[in-house]
């Protein structure tokens, strides 16, 4: 999910229910988000150019649309951190698992010489086969149903006719809508022979991940995601993201809570059981800095070095946490 940069007496856009120059006003002039016109000098060459973009994929009648499928408007950010019912649980569990399934399929396909169109056409239809919406075909007029997001670019690459290259990094983010509930998880895998290096950012990257979603329990403050993620990113000497965070989930596709990747200590929001929500870190192999394509979707990191991503929805428990998108290991713990 995106920050929305307020004006300073409107509310923040973290929902803390301050007003914005008296909360993230002095964060976001520091340059933790990117203002228009910050000049960064550039590492490497673009990887990765504007394609062309198929014809909007159609989705049967049959198959239960969320509010903005038609119009492309999100319906309101839903109440601050929202706790499940028993019964709303168990219908985001089974998006959870429909979104891993699609994910798991669309992972099977990556290759080289595969475009992201392919890769986007395969996310449509294994989730329409499963009778579930993909959930960012419209959302706030994105035009795919999958968002592919290569080497420098760090989130919502939107599927194109670009082939996929032998040492190229690519993530892929499937969101689907089953039983009137969203689920949410991302990979980045290796296309073929990868660079040490890029090999390197991937797994620290699952390893954030992984980091911030053990320290997920009931009464815990959610700055605690943050610390853990960023500390181990400064540890490798990657950055975070912080123009894009996690975000809450249900029948709403982004909600508050929203979930930063670095550390906020101001931020006294604190998990119940029954909140569901994502972690997604970007990690950044050199600035934490984005830039956004003139399409308003793709981010690619401002130096143009690589970034990578992993994504679960979880679910807090009485006594800890359940990962709903789990399944199997990423490629580098598999055998
Ligand atoms: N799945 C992304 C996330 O993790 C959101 C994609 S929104 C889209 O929050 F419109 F770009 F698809
Ligand atoms: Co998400
Ligand atoms: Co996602």
């Amino acid at each position: 999910m995106t920050k929305k940069i307020p004006k300073r007496n409107d509310p923040c856009w973290c929902n803390s229910g301050k007003k914005y120059k008296k909360c993230h006003l002095r964060s976001d002039e520091r340059g933790e988000t990117t203002p228009p016109g910050m000049v960064i000098k550039q590492v490497g060459k673009p990887t990765v150019a504007a394609g062309s973009i198929s014809p909007k994929r159609q989705v049967p009648d049959s198959i239960v649309s969320p509010e903005y499928a038609k119009t492309g408007v999100a319906g309101g950010r839903g109440p601050s951190c929202k706790k499940e019912s028993e019964e709303e649980i168990s219908r985001m569990r089974h998006a959870g698992m429909v979104a891993r399934e699609v994910l798991d399929t669309v992972l099977a396909a990556v290759e080289p010489g595969v475009t992201t169109n392919a890769l986007d056409e395969i996310a449509h239809l294994s989730a329409i086969s499963r009778g579930a919406y993909p959930s960012p075909l419209n959302y706030m007029g994105f035009p795919k149903s999958l968002c592919t997001s290569v080497n420098e670019v760090v989130v919502h690459g939107i599927p194109d006719s670009r082939e996929l290259q032998e040492g190229d990094i690519i993530n892929c983010d499937v969101t689907v809508y089953i039983d009137g509930m969203h689920g949410d998880c991302s990979e980045t895998v290796l296309v073929g022979d990868v660079s040490r290096e890029a090999r390197a950012l991937v797994e620290v990257t699952w390893e954030c991940l992984m980091k911030g979603i053990a320290v997920v329990r009931p009464g815990r403050l959610f700055n605690e995601i943050g610390r853990v993620i960023e500390s181990h990113t400064d540890k490798h000497g990657y950055s975070v993201v912080r123009e894009f965070t996690g975000h809450g989930i249900g029948g709403i596709f982004h909600m508050a809570p929203y979930i930063a990747h670095f550390y906020e200590p101001a931020n006294k929001a604190r998990m119940e059981e029954g909140m569901t929500f994502t972690i997604e870190p970007m990690i950044n192999s050199g600035s934490p800095n984005c830039m956004i394509w003139p399409d308003k979707w793709t981010a690619v990191t401002a130096d143009l070095a690589l970034s990578a991503q992993f994504e679960h929805t979880v679910l807090v428990t009485e006594t800890g946490v359940e990962i709903l998108t789990g399944g199997r290991d990423p490629w580098f713990l598999r055998g």
